[in-house]
């Protein structure tokens, strides 16, 4: 993939006492990574259900086998809807082993970001995960999210209050090009129409995406991806991943809740959000020493998906944290036959 670290900005946070210097995120790559092994088995396979459920119950398994005392807070959904990697769901080896040194940190996953995706087998179908020490992530609710996204050379240029012209003559200025040679992001919706076409009269470019608003926010921070900003309204839980996956190379994410109904706002309002037209900025989203690892599933702009060959697969992740900068790429050969059996080989129980 285009190496991301190539722009990468100073990025800061402080050094809380539960991440302390391990690196966790080299560690929970792995789980990112069964995560898509599995659901890359169901693309193309038109069922996107199916596609998210191995996906789940894969990184479920895999939280297992990390030293961590986590707990999900950016999850599947509530308790009441979702079976596993509820909201309040404790994951970890730590938990289990009792071990008060294990780190205790903020979860937030998806594990298939991108559904649709996977399941018509479209680009940029991801696996993702965030971790901050306890505390530090917004509790989303699951609603929608107004967002703009930069990488680095934008960051502190942006406003989401402005318009999308303001925004790109500032972006395209900072970047150092006219306004015809900046490339958006957005997702292709509906109650987009009025945003492209603002977009399209400022005269720059666009590529509409299907889903997954989190690669398109990530690729913002990837000079090869060609995309300079990323604009429109997404889930919200997935503004809180994509801003701690920006925060760690030096870019920015800006997000406004928006509410779909009544019962949204007052969940919102029961999850503590007291101002609901609040600018959250980056740090609001992701506070502290943050990590990010993703591993493709379908093979796209940021990352390459998941590629069988018999006896085994291979993957290819980043992985990055927020208090050094370091992106790393890992690309990974994982061989079945010495693994078990359940979620590398197939996704699905034996
Ligand atoms: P899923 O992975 O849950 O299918 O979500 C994909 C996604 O495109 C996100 O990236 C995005 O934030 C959100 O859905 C947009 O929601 P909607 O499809 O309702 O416009």
């Amino acid at each position: 993939m285009p190496y991301l670290g190539a722009l990468i900005g100073p990025c800061h946070g402080g050094t809380p006492a539960g991440m302390q210097d391990r690196n966790l995120a080299l560690e929970v790559v792995r789980i990112t990574e069964a995560a898509a092994l599995a659901s890359a088995r169901l693309m193309g396979r038109g069922d996107r259900k199916l596609a998210d459920h191995v996906a789940v119950e894969a990184m479920r398994r895999a939280f297992d086998a990390i030293d961590i005392r986590g707990t999900v807070v950016i999850g599947e959904g509530e308790r009441d809807e979702a079976p596993m990697l509820f909201i309040g769901e404790t994951v970890g080896a730590g938990w289990h082993a009792g071990a008060a040194d294990s780190p205790k940190v903020d979860i937030a996953v998806d594990p298939l970001e991108g559904t649709n995706l996977c399941a018509t087998g479209e680009p940029d179908a991801i696996s993702v995960i965030a971790i901050a020490d306890d505390g530090q992530f917004l509790n989303a609710p699951d609603t929608y999210m107004q967002k703009i996204a930069v990488g680095p050379e934008a960051r502190g240029l942006i406003d989401l209050r402005e318009s999308p012209t303001w925004n790109l003559e500032r972006i395209a200025k900072a970047k150092n090009k006219k306004i015809q040679d900046v490339t958006c992001v957005i997702l292709d919706r509906e109650r987009h129409a009025e945003l492209i076409g603002e977009v399209r009269q400022a005269g720059a470019r666009i590529r509409l995406i299907g889903d997954g608003d989190v690669s398109g926010a990530v690729m913002t921070a990837n000079p090869d991806s060609g995309i300079d900003v990323l604009f429109g309204t997404g889930g919200a839980p997935e503004g809180v991943i994509a801003a701690a996956a920006l925060k760690c190379v030096g870019g920015e994410l800006q997000g406004r809740l928006r509410f779909r109904s009544a019962e949204e706002k007052a969940r919102a309002e029961r999850m503590g959000v007291k101002d609901e037209h609040r600018i959250y900025q980056t740090e609001d989203l992701a506070k502290g020493d943050v990590m990010f690892a993703a591993t493709g599933v379908t093979k796209g702009y940021l990352l390459d998906g998941v590629r069988f060959f018999g006896d085994s697969a291979k993957t290819e992740s980043i992985v990055m944290r927020s208090k050094s900068g370091t992106v790393r790429v890992i690309n990974a050969t994982h061989h079945f036959n010495t693994k078990p059996k359940y979620s590398w080989a197939t996704g699905l129980e034996p």
